[in-house]
């Protein structure tokens, strides 16, 4: 029988969903994607139960329909302004219990990553992943993997994603509420970088941005693991708006012509472009020039991306980042981002995040819009593989609690 993993992206302007099917030979195959406007959420959170619910039973069931299968657990994303990143360390004493010498052992390496955990997290906030960064063994600093390691001290350097208690409450009840059990949880840019970012991107240190619509993560990465973590409260939305109001049209035509024209860099634009806006109100429609919508678009994507780098200016004076900066989220799409992206932030390594190949997934949802659906069921089904491997190999019982953990490591080493 084939193993069901299912991911579910709650987006602030769509949920998806995705059905991926095991086969006993271990084959990953997508055969199921659904998809469905989300009206119960703002910058990330939700703010309306009722309109998460029937969004997440719509895309659900549209997945199901695709795949011919009925589902009943999922992996989630988590994601908003409440989620933030935080680096912290912690050290203990190697004990060796059990062995000759003081010979690091999986027990140390827990340890050492709870004693990292252990910074003061305000009662409202939880702790979502603890990701380590490197371990320093004695004197001896970027060590990937102490185990098997001599040593006396050891000590972890990680990185913390937290977030808001009661946001992650309610995003699990609407999941619940949709008759669906929430199996684990990840914060939605790592999903991204999951299916988007190369493992060398991710060893040289690259930048992940997912333009969404109500909010945009910032995930810097280096070495491997995270190193900063930051959602900012702008998105796509804020685009629309722009538009609607600087022309005096709805939402929805503002959308439209966005998804039609819009544009971020000016000099891509032809000259004898032009772009109908409808009539208001019986009005006749008037012809305009595809510039006029860069004008509005491009400032607005510029402040946007200065606020990010503004983010990353910490990081970026002291870290090397010799990879890319990845964008990815339904904001790439964007006719000119990357050129913009470039010119703010002076590098021509810059590209938009798509999906990997993989589980046969075909060119429709291979779009950066995917991104966090897609990283989710990825991830779902590498640690279904490699806890079925960790159990036929006897070596540990699962341990779901330190799966998450277990993967970084298995990723990084
Ligand atoms: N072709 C396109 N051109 C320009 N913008 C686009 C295009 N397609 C989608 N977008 C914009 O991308 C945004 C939605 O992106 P996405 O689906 O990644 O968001 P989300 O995951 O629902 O939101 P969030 O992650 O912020 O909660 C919307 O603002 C939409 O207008
Ligand atoms: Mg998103």
């Amino acid at each position: 029988m084939s193993e069901v993993v299912v991911g579910l992206d709650i987006g602030t302007s769509r949920v998806r969903a995705v059905i991926g099917e095991i086969s006993d030979a271990g084959v990953f195959q997508i055969t199921g994607v659904g998809t469905s406007p989300s009206t119960g959420l703002r910058k990330g959170v939700v703010v309306n139960i009722e309109n998460t619910v029937r969004a997440v039973s719509q895309a659900v069931e549209a997945a199901e329909l695709m795949s011919g299968l009925e589902v009943s657990r999922c992996v989630i994303g988590l994601g908003g302004t409440h989620v933030d990143g935080l680096n912290s360390r912690g050290v203990v004493a190697v004990t060796g219990k059990g062995r000759d010498n003081r010979e690091i052992g999986q027990d140390d390496i827990s340890r050492v990553i709870d004693a990292a955990k252990a910074v003061v997290i305000p009662m409202d906030r939880q702790v979502i992943h603890v990701i380590p960064q490197s371990y320093i063994v004695d004197e001896q600093r970027g060590v990937k993997d102490p185990r098997n390691m001599i040593g006396v001290r050891l000590e972890a350097e990680v990185h913390i994603i937290t977030g808001s208690v009661t946001s992650v409450q309610n995003l699990v009840k609407c999941v619940n509420r949709a008759n669906l059990q929430v199996d684990e949880y990840m914060y939605q840019a790592l999903a991204s970088v999951k299916s988007v970012m190369s493992e060398e991107e991710r060893e040289l240190g690259s930048i992940l941005i997912d333009l969404g619509g109500g909010t945009t993560d910032v995930l810097a990465i280096a070495d491997g693991a995270p190193l900063l973590t930051a959602v900012l409260p702008v998105g796509g939305i804020q685009v629309t708006n722009d538009i609607s109001i600087v022309k005096g049209i709805s939402v929805e035509t503002a959308e439209r012509i966005k998804l039609d024209a819009g544009c971020c860099w000016m000099p891509l634009i032809e000259e004898n472009e032009e772009v109908i806006l409808p009539g208001v109100g019986g009005r006749p429609p008037v012809v305009i020039p595809r510039s006029e919508i860069c004008e509005i678009v491009q400032p607005r994507m510029a402040e946007l991306f200065g606020m990010v780098k503004e983010k990353l200016g910490p990081i970026m004076k002291t870290r090397q980042l010799s990879g890319n900066i990845v964008i990815t989220g339904g904001g790439a799409l964007l006719p000119g981002v990357v050129e913009l992206a470039s010119d703010i932030f002076g590098t021509q390594a810059v590209r938009i995040g798509v999906p990997g190949n993989f589980g046969g997934l075909t060119g429709e949802y291979r779009s950066p819009d995917y991104a966090t659906v897609l990283g989710l069921v990825l991830d779902a089904q590498e640690r279904m593989a490699y806890s079925v491997e960790e159990t036929s190999t006897q070596e540990r019982k699962a341990r779901p609690g330190l799966d998450r953990i277990k993967l970084w490591f298995k990723e990084f080493f």
